[in-house]
């Protein structure tokens, strides 16, 4: 695929998804792509705008059924943001036609098949693939997504664990005791698809908690931290929701058998994100909130740390759609494709 200078060419699978909507809104605002095809699941073909009315004028692709030979015909990349069990049937054909895929859904980012099998209960249709994927985190597998061929974009909920704990867990040289993880998911991390227990009046006004060390985004959070750490690592995990549109708030919290020296601690942070263009360590106790980062694909990140207790607290934030998902996407893209990492994203 020729890049830098000239427009590439890229199709949305799954358009009509908050993700597919995200990746359009972020995609006609970069100046090296041009979205030659919009597709999801739908009766009747309708123009983008008609479904998503802020796209009016700014975007009047029609929205088709999904048609590999076509879409691939006019493209080079291809989005799939699509439900996991269903990226899976499709990412193949894609690749065999020529196009960089970068898949939205969990369907390639555990490495382990027995793992994909036990937490999404599925089988996997395509398993010569998780091997040749690479998990589209920049800030750790920048390098390996240069020159991959199809992108695992990691989840909401372990983009910003990860990126919340990784200094801590991959400095192992003190102790690292145990992770838990507190997170707070606004209701668009669910997806657009109606779900009673996700209506309005259900959600408003509430905050729950919900299956606690149970959630599917636990074995990804594990299998990067257990290879930042060199052992196997387990997190608790314990998801909530929170009646917000969009953006995740995780509390992490890090213990060790030992004490800390807070500024240790918080320089440790400071040093392993100061080249991220997307990752902003605040400054000494300073918090993150939630509303400094939607709509920016930045994550931020607040350290606490109580030294007698040997305990760090860290706090931190996305918007579940950008830097959790579609802004990751583009991030991807952009390294992938030797644009500007942060072309269309700021
Ligand atoms: N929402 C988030 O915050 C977030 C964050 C990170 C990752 N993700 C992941 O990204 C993926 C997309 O998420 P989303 O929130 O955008 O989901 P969504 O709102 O439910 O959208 C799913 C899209 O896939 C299409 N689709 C569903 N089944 C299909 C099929 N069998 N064939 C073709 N198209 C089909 C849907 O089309 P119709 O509308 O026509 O049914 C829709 O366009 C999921 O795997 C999700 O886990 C989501």
């Amino acid at each position: 695929m020729k890049t830098n200078n000239k427009k590439i060419k890229v199709a949305i699978v799954g358009a009509t998804g908050y993700t597919g909507a995200e990746l359009i809104k972020v995609l006609l605002n970069h100046n090296h792509v041009e979205i030659t095809s919009l597709t999801a699941k739908i009766e009747s073909e309708s123009k983008i705008s008609d479904i998503f009315g802020k796209f009016l004028g700014q975007c009047d692709l029609m929205c088709k059924n999904l048609d590999v030979d076509e879409v691939a015909k006019k493209a080079d990349l291809v989005f799939l943001a699509l439900p996991h069990g269903v990226s899976m049937h499709y990412a193949d054909a894609f690749l065999k036609k020529g196009l960089k895929v970068i898949d939205l859904s969990a369907d390639y980012r555990l490495k382990s098949l027995e793992e994909y099998t036990k937490w999404y209960n599925i089988k996997h249709k395509d398993v010569d693939n998780i091997a040749k994927s690479v998990y589209g985190l920049p800030e750790i597998y920048r390098k390996e997504i240069k020159n991959a061929e199809l992108i695992a974009n990691p989840g909401c909920y372990p983009t910003v664990s990860i990126l919340s704990t990784l200094p801590a867990v991959a400095k192992n040289d003190i102790g690292l005791a145990d992770v838990i993880i507190d997170a707070k998911s606004g209701i668009t991390g669910a997806g657009r698809k109606a779900v009673l227990s996700l209506h309005y009046s259900e959600v408003n006004e509430s905050v729950k908690a919900y299956k606690i060390n149970e959630h599917q985004h636990i074995p990804e959070i594990n299998q990067e931290l257990s290879n930042a750490d060199g052992n196997n690592f387990e997190v608790s995990f314990i998801p909530h929701v929170v009646p917000l549109n969009r953006g995740i708030l995780a509390t992490c919290y890090i213990k060790y058998r030992e004490k800390l020296d807070a500024n240790e601690i918080y320089n440790l942070y400071k040093e392993y994100y100061k080249d991220e263009p997307f990752v902003k360590v605040l400054d000494k106790d300073k918090l993150p909130e939630i509303k400094d980062v939607v709509h920016t694909n930045f994550c931020h990140i607040g350290i606490k740390v109580v030294e007698d207790k040997g305990l760090v607290v860290a706090v931190g934030v996305i918007d579940n759609l950008l830097k959790g998902a579609s802004g990751q996407a583009v991030q991807n893209m952009n390294i992938m494709c030797g644009f500007n990492e942060e072309e269309g994203l700021i």
